[in-house]
C-alpha cells in the first residue's frame, strides 16, 4: 500500500510540472502574438543571417525589444516568451 501511494505521488508532481510547463508556453506565445508581430513576423528568427546565436543572446534581445517598446514584463514574462521562441523556432541549448 505505501508503495502504490509513493508511486501515485510521483505521477501526481510529474503532472503538475507538465501543466505548468504548458502553460508557460501559453503565456509566452500570448504575450508574444499580443505585443511583438507588430515590427517583425516570425520569419526575423529563422532567416539566414539572424542576430541571435544562443540562448543568452536571445535572451538578452528579446529584454532589448520588450524595453525598447515600454512593456514592462515581469522576469517571469520575458522567460516565458524566450522559451516559446527558443522552443518554436531556436531550438537553443538552455542554459
Ligand atoms: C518597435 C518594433 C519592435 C517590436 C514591437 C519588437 N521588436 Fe524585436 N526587433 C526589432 C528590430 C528592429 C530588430 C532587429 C532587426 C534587424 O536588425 O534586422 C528586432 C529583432 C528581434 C530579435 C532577433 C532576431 C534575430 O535576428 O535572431 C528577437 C528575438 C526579437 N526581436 C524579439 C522580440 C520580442 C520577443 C518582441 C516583443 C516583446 C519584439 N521583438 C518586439 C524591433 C521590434
Amino acid at each position: 500500500m505505501k508503495y502504490f501511494l509513493f508511486l501515485l505521488s510521483l505521477v501526481a508532481v510529474s503532472a503538475s510540472l507538465t501543466t505548468a510547463h504548458a502553460e508557460d508556453m501559453q503565456h509566452g506565445k500570448l504575450l508574444y502574438e499580443n505585443n511583438c508581430v507588430s515590427c517583425h513576423s516570425s520569419e526575423i528568427f529563422t532567416r539566414e543571417k539572424r542576430m541571435v546565436n544562443n540562448f543568452t543572446e536571445l535572451k538578452e534581445r528579446i529584454r532589448q525589444c520588450e524595453l525598447a517598446n515600454d512593456l514592462t514584463w515581469f522576469d517571469d514574462d520575458i522567460d516565458a516568451v524566450v522559451n516559446y521562441l527558443n522552443a518554436t523556432y531556436y531550438k537553443f541549448e538552455t542554459e
